[in-house]
This record gives structure tokens, C-alpha cells and sequence, in this order.
């Protein structure tokens, strides 16, 4: 039994395919699709630790496959249904990452509240000369209202750690009321217009979907608060990016920090890398040591399960 795996992952998956006796090959360089159907065909599973675009085509092409292991919790770039129409299970990675891309939020949140990135270019820039009471001055979050699209786990994590930090309102929208998060974290259920024009920070947690996409347009810009900061560390292709522009421009909202763009990487000469109320981060949300080993533990029972024909632990097309 073996698997292919798209990029190096932690020791801690490879260890524990070893020791179930799963031979692995990691490829050297990201392969163009044609290459990794190719490569892909002597193996009876793949680990994706890169976004693999696993679309109809692809699937089908890797029909013998016994399972899709992805190294994230997102699966926006599987055709779910494909797999699930060709008996693929497709694994991911749920819950383990969920604190670190949390505190990704948290961290563009508080950084773009005090124009962090801009003012450390500043200094970069040979621009720090004296100390000026009036100039590049953030804002602060003490009490203020954060608002959730998407109360899952991740939403949860950084909901709890604004509540902490900020004694800050949790308003929240998502497909359904989540009671259980409600009580923990006295949160109230809005629909997204109010989300809209309560939020004085907005932090998108919700998946990428046909329902989601470019869901954050001029309209929705528009009907935010005033002064109100806009944070995604879900998939870029949730908000529009042009109109999330053209409102920090217009100063309909105060700013914005992102961990997704799209497309990923984002064009370093991109408008947005240069205004002082918005910082970005190469989608880093889950990049620390401790998530990163979890994550490959994860996509490994995954594939151990998969190859003996057993329940994925954590599987999408169940
Ligand atoms: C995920 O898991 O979907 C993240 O975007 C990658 O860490």
C-alpha cells in the first residue's frame, strides 16, 4: 500500500504511515495536473498538502484512488460530489488548526486597529523622526461589537479570545443559530444585514461555496459601519476584492486585514500592501509547529483508514 503526497509534510504523519507500513513518496516540486494524474496512477492514495485542484477531470482520472487525504480543513478545491460519485473518501483536517488560524485573526484584527505593518514600514522606510500626538493613530477595540460570518470552530476561537481580550459584543450569522455557542459566548444570532451595520469588526470563518462566493461586494461594504474593520482568514474569494478597494478608499470602512486573497500569492506591486490601515498575511492561519504536526496526524489516519477500506476519523463525503 502507498500514497503520494504533493508537498512535505511534518515528521509526525510520515512517522505513523512508516509504522502502519505505508510506503510514501513526496514529490519533489509542485506538479502540473497532467504530471500528478500521471504520477498519481501507481499509488493508491494522495495526501494534497497543497490545494490540489481536484475537480471532475482529476477525480475521474484517479478513479482507482482508495482515498483523498487533504493536509486542511477547507475543501473548496475538491469536487465533493465527483469523489463521493466515484466512491473517493476525501479526508480532511478539522478542529486542530482551528486556535492557530483563530489568533491569525486576532492578530490581523489588533494589527490593523493599530496600523501595525504600515508603521513598521515606517521605520524601514527611515521615516520614524519624533513623536507626533496626532499622526498614524489606531483605534481601539475595548467593548466594541465583533461580528462572526460563519460560528464554527474557528469563529468560536476567535470570539472567545475578543471576549477576553476586548470584553467585546459577539453579534454572529450563519446558516443556522448555534445555541450552544450562543450561551458560551453571549452571543446573539443577527441576519447578515445587521452583521453588516453592527460590527465594529468583522471576521469572515465561513467556507468558500458557491453560496459565499464574493459574498463581501461594494453592496455589503457599503452597508458596514462606519470605522468598521474588515478581517477574512477564510478563503479570499469571499470578498470582492476590488470593491473591498475601492470602500477603504472611499473610507465607507476603516480597515482591513486579510490572510486569504485571491488570487493566492497576491501581486506584491498590489495597491493594498501599501495602505495604512490594512495588513496582509500569506495565508498563515494555521502555521505553527504544534497545528501543523496535528494536521499531518490527521491527513495520515486518514489515509491509514482509507487503505484498510475502514471509516475515515475525519472524513467530508461521509
Ligand atoms: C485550511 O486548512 O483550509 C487552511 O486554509 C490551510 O491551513
Amino acid at each position: 500500500m502507498n500514497v503520494f503526497i504533493t508537498k512535505q509534510i511534518p515528521q509526525a504523519g510520515l512517522t505513523l504511515l512508516q509504522d502502519a507500513g505505508i510506503s510514501y513518496t513526496i514529490a519533489e516540486k509542485t506538479l502540473p495536473q497532467e504530471e500528478l494524474i500521471a504520477r498519481v496512477k501507481s499509488f493508491d492514495a494522495l495526501l494534497s498538502a497543497g490545494f490540489v485542484k481536484a475537480d471532475a477531470g482529476f477525480l475521474e482520472a484517479c478513479n482507482h484512488l482508495k482515498v483523498l487525504s487533504l493536509f486542511s480543513v477547507g475543501y473548496d478545491n475538491v469536487d465533493i460530489a465527483a469523489a463521493t460519485r466515484l466512491g473517493i473518501p476525501v479526508g480532511n483536517t478539522p478542529g486542530v488548526l482551528s486556535r492557530a488560524t483563530a489568533d491569525t485573526a486576532f492578530l490581523l484584527m489588533l494589527a490593523v486597529s493599530r496600523k501595525a505593518f504600515y508603521n513598521y514600514h515606517k521605520i524601514l522606510d527611515g521615516k520614524w523622526q519624533e513623536f507626533e500626538p496626532v499622526a498614524d493613530l489606531g483605534v481601539e477595540l475595548y467593548g466594541k461589537t465583533l461580528g462572526v460570518f460563519g460560528l464554527g470552530k474557528i469563529g468560536y476561537e476567535m470570539a472567545k479570545k475578543c471576549r477576553a481580550a476586548f470584553d467585546m459584543q459577539v453579534i454572529y450569522h450563519n446558516r443556522k443559530p448555534n445555541p450552544e455557542a450562543e450561551e458560551a459566548l453571549d452571543a446573539r444570532y443577527v441576519s447578515f444585514e445587521e452583521l453588516l451595520a453592527q460590527s465594529d469588526v468583522l471576521s469572515v470563518h465561513a467556507n468558500f461555496s458557491p453560496e459565499t462566493k464574493g459574498l463581501f461586494n461594494k453592496e455589503a461594504f457599503g452597508n458596514m459601519k462606519a470605522g468598521s474593520i474588515f478581517i477574512n482568514t477564510a478563503r479570499g474569494g469571499l470578498h470582492n476584492e476590488a470593491d473591498l478597494k475601492g470602500a477603504l478608499d472611499h473610507q465607507t470602512i476603516w480597515g482591513a486585514g486579510l490572510d486569504v486573497t485571491n488570487p493566492e500569492p497576491m501581486d506584491p506591486q498590489n495597491p493594498l500592501l501599501k495602505m495604512p490601515n490594512v495588513c496582509v498575511l500569506p495565508h498563515i492561519g494555521s502555521a505553527t509547529v504544534e497545528t501543523r504536526d496535528a494536521m499531518a496526524v490527521m491527513a495520515a489516519k486518514n489515509v491509514i483508514a482509507g487503505l484498510k477500506g475502514e471509516p475515515l476519523p475525519t472524513v467530508v463525503n461521509a
